[in-house]
């Protein structure tokens, strides 16, 4: 028999609960870019699509790559399909790769190859969420019930007072992401309500 009694969250959680990739598809959307978008379930890629169009931007705009970032000919087949199809990429948004690196380890990587790659005129730059509502912690196996506990638990400590919606996280790559930023390279641009500066 399945043991409901800390699963009472689940259909809110879920249904509340959007990615930062997905907020970011999304917010960008409304710029009428091309986008190329990527992840590993096709259910979830085409969710998104359509939320993009939703916002006004044409199918045909909207390039969907089924691909797995751990896998390096997954990498490979992501930008080569992207250029194919629409002659360049302008932007890069690795959102999934945060996960193989540790915070110290990305924020040397990102000035590092700011540096490397500025003669080349492209910018690097960091976008750095604290605890942001997604299905992140539910997808590493943290039951909806505990999810919902430790959030709250959380409040208290940023100084902003809410954990950090993925649109907030959204507009900070679009900014990092757009000519606003034109001469910014090897930032970290932190979005989490003040939490880094908090004595601890
Ligand atoms: N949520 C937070 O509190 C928080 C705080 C700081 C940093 N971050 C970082 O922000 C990033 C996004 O987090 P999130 O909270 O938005 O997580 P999320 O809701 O779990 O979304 C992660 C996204 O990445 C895709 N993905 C995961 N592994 C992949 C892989 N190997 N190849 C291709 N796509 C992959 C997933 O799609 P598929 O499942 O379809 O592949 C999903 O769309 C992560 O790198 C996380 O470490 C999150």
């Amino acid at each position: 028999m399945i043991n409901l009694e800390n699963e009472l969250f689940l259909p809110s959680i879920f249904l509340k609960y959007s990615g930062i990739g997905e907020a970011t598809a999304v917010h960008l959307a409304e710029l009428q870019p091309f986008l190329a978008l990527t992840g590993r379930n096709e259910y979830n890629l085409a969710k998104v699509a359509k939320q993009c169009q939703e916002v006004g931007l044409p199918a045909e705009r909207i390039l969907l790559i089924k691909a797995d970032l751990n896998i390096e000919e997954d990498i490979k087949r992501i930008m080569e399909t992207t250029v194919k199809q629409f002659g360049r990429i302008d932007v890069l948004f690795p959102n999934a790769m945060i996960y193989a690196m540790t915070k110290a380890g990305l924020d040397n990587f990102t000035k590092s190859l700011a540096m490397e790659l500025a003669k080349y005129k492209v910018r690097v730059n960091s976008v750095l969420p604290g605890l942001t509502k997604t299905a992140f912690q539910l997808r590493a196996g943290l039951t909806p019930y505990a999810y919902q506990k430790y959030l709250e638990s959380q409040m208290e400590k940023q100084p902003l007072g809410r954990a950090v919606a993925p649109i907030d996280v959204a507009k900070a790559i679009k900014f990092m992401a757009s000519d606003e930023s034109s001469f910014i390279t090897g930032e970290l641009l932190y979005v989490d309500g003040g939490g880094h500066n908090k004595p601890v």
